[in-house]
Parts: structure tokens; sequence; C-alpha cells
């Protein structure tokens, strides 16, 4: 699960781990931003209809948390919990590099409330999910620390909580820190977008506030052109960098 503050690169990040795990295991990322419009776009897939609309579109809390069994059972097909590539066709999208796309909730429509029932569908989703060995999926999350109130981590394996050159990010990472050592999931911090002149003040900065950094992603020109006109994601060191990050930390084995 890739999380922290808005604008470090959580989207960017979930599709290039991503695809370097596509060249070992099939892969999936679950799009839990009600407000990631760039993503389909980004992974040059069409965008999935969103699960919310599967289990009848948006709830209020109450009653999604009360229906849990019900809603996962729903998803599943044969009552052997979730499967994603058991998802009917409009609901997941398939890159080239054969990542499939789905999505939890779409855009938020003024003045519809929080992204709550989003945050308790995709714990649902997690939970009841059933991989096969050679599958691995990444959830790219809402920005902030929302998805911690409705338990989402709860559901996952790991916790990578980036950052970037700002102090708000670190102060993020630290929170998601306690809550997902507290629960006894891994944890990594992973900075993105540095270059040599920030490494050094980040390293002591973060420090500073407990956290130790398990990889460097560069600052990469080709993402923010791509980003920028709204196309295909491409990449030229951060791609490498995710990928020894990836070897290094043991997301690949
Ligand atoms: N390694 C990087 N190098 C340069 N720019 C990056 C890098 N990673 C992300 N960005 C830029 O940061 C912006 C925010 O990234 P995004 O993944 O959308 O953040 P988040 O999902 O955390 O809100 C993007 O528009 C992208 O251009
Ligand atoms: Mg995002």
């Amino acid at each position: 699960m890739v999380c922290g503050k808005g604008g470090t690169g959580k989207t960017i990040v979930s599709i290039l781990l991503a695809r370097v795990l596509s060249e070992k295991y099939r892969v999936y990322i679950v799009d839990s931003d009600e407000s990631n419009i760039l993503l389909p776009r980004l992974l040059g897939v069409k965008p999935p209809k969103p699960l919310i609309e599967y289990i009848g579109g948006k709830r209020d809390e109450a009653e999604l948390e009360s229906r849990e069994l019900d809603i996962a059972s729903m998803l599943s097909r044969a009552g052997l919990g979730i499967r994603l590539r058991a998802l009917p066709d409009e609901y997941i999208s398939y890159s080239r590099d054969g990542i499939g796309l789905t999505c939890i909730g779409k855009v938020r429509e003024y003045g519809e409330g929080c992204a709550c029932p989003f945050n308790i569908l995709t714990r649902i989703l997690l939970k009841n999910l059933v991989l096969d060995a050679d599958e691995r999926v990444v959830v790219d999350t809402d920005a902030g620390i929302e998805h911690i109130g409705r338990r989402v981590e709860e559901a996952v394996d790991g916790v990578i909580a980036l950052i970037d050159p700002t102090a708000e990010s670190i102060e993020t990472a630290s929170l998601l820190k306690d809550v997902s050592l507290s629960l006894g999931k891994k944890f990594w911090v992973i900075a993105n977008k540095i270059d040599r002149k920030v490494r050094d003040i980040l390293i002591d900065k973060a420090r500073g506030m407990g956290l130790s950094i398990d990889g460097f992603i560069s600052f990469d020109e080709k993402i923010i052109e791509s980003c920028l006109l709204g196309e295909e994601l491409r990449s030229s060191n951060a791609l490498e960098d995710v990928r020894s990050i990836a070897y290094t930390l043991k997301i690949i084995e």
C-alpha cells in the first residue's frame, strides 16, 4: 500500500512499482483515491467502472460497515473470496504490460461528503481478496491519513510511506509508521523526487523525526513531462531506482 502526503508521488510510484513487479508477477493496481483522474491515462488504459457501482452505488458508512460479508460475497464469484481477474470486464482494465487496474470510487461530487465509504470498500475488497502465489497487488491511496481511520492498513502486507523534500511529508510518514508498526505490518519510508542537493538535508530531517529512509527515487524530468501532457507514463532513472528498491527491500523475491 503506497501512502503519504498529497503530491509526494503515490500514483507515479504505484505505477513504477507495478511495472517492475509485472516483470515477475501478475500485477493489479487498486486505485483507492477517489480523486485520481490521471492514473488510467498514465497507465495507458481506459478508466474501469468504479467498484462502488458494482455493489449498487455509494452507501452510507454505517451500512457498508454492517454489510461487509454481504458485499464481499457480491464481489466474489463462487463464494471463494474475491479474485480480481474474475471481476466483470468493465471493472478491470489491463495495460499493455498486463497490469490490471481496478478503481474503488469515482471523483467526489461537490457536497457528497468524505471519502470514508470508499475507504471502507477498499478494506472490504482487500481483506477478502484471494491471490495466487504469482499475483501481487499495489494499492494507490488517497492523500494523507484518512484511510487510517477506516483501518485500510489492516488488510495489507506492507505500507510504503512516500516522502518528498517537504517537512509535511515527513510528518505524515511518521504517523503512518506508528500505525503500521502497531498493526504489525512491514513498513518502509521511500523518498521520491530526490536530487543530490536535497538528499542529505532530507536524511537529517527524517532522522530528527525518528525515521530512517529505506530508498531513494530520483527526480525524473520524463515523469514531469508525461504527467503534464497526460500521456502514458515515461520515466528514466526513477524506474531503475524503484527496481533496485523492490529487490533490496525484498518486495520482489
Ligand atoms: N520521481 C519524480 N520525479 C519528478 N516528478 C515526479 C516524480 N514523482 C512524481 N512526480 C510529479 O509529482 C506530481 C505528483 O505525483 P502523484 O503521483 O500524482 O502524487 P500523489 O499521488 O502522491 O498525489 C506528478 O505530477 C509528477 O509529475
Ligand atoms: Mg495520487
